[in-house]
């Protein structure tokens, strides 16, 4: 379930698979919810995105808790200098942050706007406008440095993997020769 100085726990794992799921659709449902004009396909898309939301505030808060009061984070493979560290850390953090700040926006949107009774409440009333409220502008942004974070972290992931897949390649190809070379000395 936790994890160990080498590897991740299953807890860790699953929370964080999750959540990359729960992102991805949130993006791709708020993006579109927002290039949509036809207020009912809005609607029946907020229908989605806004429990997912939700569902990523309750999951975030988990995880932090998790990490701070039951688990301790492995240290990764190769992120073991402070150099690699530290962004590696800021980053992060500043993924929490800004997931914690949709989840807070989105709410505020709804609840400034009144738009749960029209999505939720089965309320005749149009949709409003969302653009009016101010809590659109962080909601906005936040979209895009997720995005952003999200092309750092799979960058990141896959740069250290291929690191690890180079160093692993190298030891073996060094035990390789040496064993080449006790065998040569074995037949002298
Ligand atoms: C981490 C959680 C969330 C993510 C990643 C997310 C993502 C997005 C994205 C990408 C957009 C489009 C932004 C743009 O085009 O500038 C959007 C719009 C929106 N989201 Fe979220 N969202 C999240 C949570 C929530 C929550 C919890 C709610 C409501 C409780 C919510 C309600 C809305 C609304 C009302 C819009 C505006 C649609 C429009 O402009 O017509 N979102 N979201």
């Amino acid at each position: 379930m936790k994890s160990t100085p080498a590897r991740y726990g299953t807890v860790a794992v699953t929370v964080h698979w999750l959540s990359a799921v729960l992102i991805l659709i949130l993006m791709g449902t708020g993006f579109r919810i927002s290039s949509l004009t036809d207020t009912e396909a809005k609607a029946a898309l907020l229908q989605l995105h806004v429990p997912l939301g939700l569902a990523i505030l309750a999951l975030t808060l988990f995880r932090v808790g998790w990490w701070v009061l039951v688990d301790r984070k492995s240290t990764p493979l190769l992120a073991t200098s402070r150099s690699q560290r530290i962004p590696a850390t800021i980053v992060h953090v500043l993924f929490y942050v800004v997931t914690l700040g949709m989840a807070a926006s989105g709410i505020g949107m709804m609840l400034l706007s009144g738009a749960g009774e029209v999505i939720f409440g089965g309320s005749t009333a149009s949709l409003p406008d969302f653009r009016n409220y101010l809590p659109r502008v962080p909601h906005g942004i936040g979209a895009r440095l997720i995005v952003a974070f999200l092309v750092l972290h799979v960058f990141a992931t896959l740069s250290c993997r291929s690191a690890l897949r180079f160093l692993v390649g190298r030891v073996w190809h060094q035990r390789f020769s040496l064993l080449q070379f006790e065998h040569l000395m074995a037949r002298m």
